[in-house]
């Protein structure tokens, strides 16, 4: 494709370092597409022949069918994908496949590939949040009324429900979605036609490629063009951060399934047993995802290191960037889909659940708002009855709403039977109604707005 300066092949090695064929054969698609957009634009503006560019059109068409039928040879030898695509159109098509790469170059190419590749990956992981976020609205409708500890430190705090649990993720996750969505307008400018980095001379119509490909108009600056990679790190950070949800999520109901929680039962389909230990059932769907995490955040740091300091406009680094984006994308989307799976799947465990609500004094707030609203005192003196009566449960093993009334009145003597009605875990959550708090009916409103929203 090149060989005219050059009087000697490349060493192997140099082979080996420098093609990328093996992976970027992934964007097989996108080259031909925009190739395909290219060649009409070329013969409408009169640079190429109309016949020609029927020609090239349909033997694209024809290189992808045998692409996709898996009978394509690709070959180390011609590099990257746009080289073994073009290679074999001249076998198909003769001379005419020689006008394809008039006004253009591999470096808008393989960025307009790219890009075409990763807003693929944008609409994939918003359909793969928005299915997610549906199975976690099914879990909260269905367990608004649940009642489980809500922790911080991972200790007892409060009681809280399952389905407030539950909208919590479906927060964050609607976050990661808007987020994917902000970048993919932002990115959705057409690199083709930037040329080598400084535009061509030949009468090209940037507005119609960018138009045939779905762009929402040409990038303006043709060295920004070639040398911009923000698409690959928005895709990559968006990734990062919904992955480091997916972790947190994943994390939770490691714990939650263990006998030591019990708070849910995985199905078998998302789980695996032990090849020794015949009673275990392990939540391995869970840490695989807890895990990608890693790998995501680990191509997010290895692309920003990659571009760090390159000077304008196409370096060869830059084709360390795609393998990056391939693996993340891959490890996003099973890791969105396993999450899907098992939360549509998940059993909560009301039992155990309540049980553990009402462990570790989660109601103690309650008690001592209870003395600021009809006792009036002041929040810290509250707080600190609280605490007495805390500790003589504590001393005595018992939970708040088991110690006497007499008891009780040895905290603050005004203290009256009325105060039994706060202590219940039950009292508690309802209690909790202001906005997005954790009351069932302020969760049950939130599953309204969200399946709403979803729709
Ligand atoms: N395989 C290359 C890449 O992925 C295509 C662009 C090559 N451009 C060049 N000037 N050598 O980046």
């Amino acid at each position: 494709m090149w060989g005219g300066r050059f009087a000697a092949g490349p060493d192997a090695i140099m082979e080996a370092i420098n093609a990328s064929i093996d992976f970027d054969k992934r964007m097989a698609r996108q080259d031909i597409e925009g190739s395909r957009a290219h060649a009409a634009m070329l013969a409408a503006c009169g640079i190429i022949t109309s016949s020609d560019g029927e020609a090239i059109r349909e033997g694209l068409l024809t290189v992808l069918s045998e692409i996709e039928a898996g009978e394509f040879t690709f070959s180390k030898e011609l590099e990257d994908i746009h080289m073994n695509v073009e290679s074999r159109l001249k076998d198909l098509i003769g001379e005419p496949a020689g006008r394809l790469h008039t006004g253009r170059s591999r470096n808008d190419q393989v960025a307009t590939d790219f890009k075409l590749w990763t807003r693929d990956q944008f609409d994939g992981a918003i359909d793969g949040l928005d299915a997610l976020m549906g199975a976690l609205l099914g879990q909260a409708e269905a367990g608004a009324d649940i009642v489980m500890p809500g922790f911080t430190h991972l200790q007892v705090a409060q009681p809280v429900t399952w389905g407030h649990h539950m909208m919590a993720y479906v927060e964050m996750f609607a976050r990661d979605k808007s987020r994917m969505q902000d970048a993919r307008v932002r990115m959705n400018e057409s690199p083709l036609g930037a040329a080598a980095l400084a535009g061509t001379a030949y009468p090209i119509d940037r507005d119609m490629t960018a138009k045939a490909l779905g762009f929402d108009r040409p990038s303006a600056n043709s060295l920004d063009a070639v040398s911009d990679r923000d698409f690959a790190l928005e895709f990559l950070s968006c990734a990062s951060i919904c992955a480091t949800h997916l972790s947190r999520f994943a994390e939770e109901l490691v714990i939650w399934s263990s006998a030591q929680f019990r708070f849910v039962v995985l199905s078998d389909r998302f789980s695996t047993g032990s090849s020794i230990m015949p009673q275990k059932k392990n939540p391995d769907a869970a840490e695989l995802i807890r895990a990608k995490v890693g790998r995501i955040n680990g191509s997010l740091v290895a692309l920003l290191t990659i571009m760090k300091g390159l000077p304008l406009a196409y370096s060869k680094d830059m084709q360390e960037d795609k393998e990056q984006v391939f693996d993340a994308a891959d490890s996003l989307m099973l890791a969105l889909a396993a999450m899907t799976g098992m939360v549509g799947d998940m059993k909560p465990n009301v039992d155990s659940l309540r049980e553990s609500a009402a462990m570790g004094f989660s109601t103690a707030t309650d008690l001592a708002d209870w003395l600021v609203r009809e006792l009036g005192l002041p929040f810290r003196d509250a707080h600190h009855a609280t605490g007495a009566l805390v500790k003589m449960a504590e001393d005595k093993g018992c939970d708040l709403p088991e110690l006497s009334l007499k008891e009780m009145q040895s905290a603050h003597p005004e203290i009256n039977q009325s105060v039994y009605s706060v202590l219940g875990v039950d009292n508690s959550v309802a209690s909790r109604a202001s906005y997005g708090g954790t009351a069932p009916d302020q969760v049950r409103e939130q599953v309204a707005r969200w399946n709403g929203k979803l729709k």
